[in-house]
């Protein structure tokens, strides 16, 4: 994209929870603030990336802990699934940037693709169907006391 954003938020993406849907806004700025960096032409895109990418995968680690503690306390169905998924996602993000580290091939802009496709899956359709959950909480008035302290 011309305008250096890559996602942006829209608010079907809701999940009906602020505290994730925060989350989720911070992630899709950290998408597009490494994607801007790799704008910046091979060089810089690479050292860009060895400054932030840490923080980036600190801080998706950060919402996953916060949606698993969640989901557990809303007691889930799905949740040993959805914990999976964010480990395979963790390893995968992980390969990627010690693929990086040590100095092999490593395409900033093909990563930040990679990034994107998986923030908008992670957001967009996984997450959707614990919103699914949520809401049906809501509407029962169930989801008040569960949520407190998260
Ligand atoms: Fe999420």
């Amino acid at each position: 994209m011309e305008d250096g954003i890559l996602v942006e938020w829209d608010n079907r993406y809701s999940v009906g929870i602020q505290l994730i849907d925060d989350q989720h806004k911070k992630l899709i700025e950290m998408t597009n603030t490494l994607y801007k960096g790799c704008l910046e032409g091979d060089e810089a895109a690479r050292s860009y990336f060895m400054e932030t990418i840490h923080e980036t995968v600190d801080y998706v680690k950060y919402h996953f802990s916060a949606e698993e503690k969640l989901l557990g306390n809303v007691k889930y169905p799905e949740l040993a699934e959805h914990k999976r998924e964010h480990e395979d996602f963790v390893k995968k993000v992980l390969e990627e940037v010690g693929t990086f580290q040590s100095g092999k091939k490593f395409v900033p802009n093909v990563f930040v693709r990679f990034l994107k496709d998986w923030v908008l899956t992670h957001i967009a359709v996984q997450d959707k169907k614990y919103a699914q959950y949520i809401l049906n909480l809501k509407k029962q008035g169930l989801l008040g006391n569960r949520i407190a302290g998260i």
